[in-house]
């Protein structure tokens, strides 16, 4: 059965802020939707909400991933059931190797009695960092430990490959990224693009989106996915800006920062 991915009316506070206001998107397996929209609108905290980051309150709304209720599942069940995210600021964990991590995280996907063979392992973990241009060494570092910026965005996408999720989140993959790094991440993705899988894609620019062709292209302002439409979208925000979706829709700025 081809992957379907339902988000219905989801809205989430933090510390009883609401910073999700009543999200709604559809995703088919093969589908790439990206999400662009200006700083601090919820984005981050859409993708967290989703992986189920205790942080975050969900107050009301549906997900739904092959009709299974996510909201029902706790972290590791949620990542069991397909889900991945590729985190904007990833974090460094001591102590843990990169391929131990990577290891336990495929083997808690597989479940009991269906563990991958290390020498399987081995073997797929090296020819995925080959596709990604990555030094073997960095299989035997503690995870992110050091890594500089782009260095941890091309691991999570080594994690991506590894993993083989059904819903691929993508929040900020290509920032930090060096020209070259910028087009062999989004190879990554795009090998791994089939109809088992969707992804969503947050990005500030539509350099990635050079690269990585979505169908569908959503702008989130203040909680909300205002509007929505293909390619074309992409490509007139980074012309114009958002103030001309603002008039288009009546959006008035909220204060930021700066208090009377
Ligand atoms: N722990 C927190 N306490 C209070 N406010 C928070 C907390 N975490 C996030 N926020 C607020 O929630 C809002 C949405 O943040 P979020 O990180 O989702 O934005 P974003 O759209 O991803 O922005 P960017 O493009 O800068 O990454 C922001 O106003 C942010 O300050
Ligand atoms: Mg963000």
């Amino acid at each position: 059965m081809a992957t379907h991915f339902v988000i219905e009316g989801l809205k989430a506070t933090i510390e009883d802020k609401e910073i999700l206001k009543g999200i709604d998107i559809e995703i088919k397996g093969g589908e790439v939707h990206a999400i662009m929209g200006p700083n601090g609108t919820g984005k981050s905290t859409l993708a967290s909400a989703l992986m189920g980051h205790p942080k975050y309150e969900v107050t009301d709304g549906k997900v739904l991933l092959d009709g299974e209720d996510l909201l029902e599942m706790e972290v590791d069940e949620r990542a069991r059931a397909g889900m991945f995210l590729a985190m904007q600021y990833p974090s460094e964990i001591a102590g843990v190797t990169n391929s131990d991590f990577l290891r336990s995280a495929i083997n808690a996907r597989r479940g009991e009695g269906n563990e991958v063979s290390l020498i399987k392992f081995i073997r797929q973990m090296e020819s995925k960092m080959k596709e990604l241009e990555m030094n073997p060494e960095f299989a035997h570092r503690y995870l992110n430990e050091g890594f500089s910026g782009g260095e941890k965005k091309r691991n999570e996408i080594l994690q991506m490959m590894m993993l083989d999720p059904k819903i691929v989140i993508l929040d900020e993959v290509d920032s930090g990224l060096d020209i070259d790094a910028l087009r062999i991440v989004a190879e990554g993705v795009n090998s791994m693009r089939s109809e088992d899988r969707g992804f969503l894609i947050i990005t500030h620019y539509q350099r990635l989106l050079d690269y990585i062709k979505p169908d569908f292209v959503h702008v989130m302002m203040q909680g909300r996915i205002v509007k929505s439409g293909g390619p074309e979208l992409a490509e007139r925000l980074e012309k114009d800006g958002y103030d001309w979706v603002k008039e288009e829709l009546g959006i008035v700025d909220e204060t930021v920062g700066e208090q009377v």
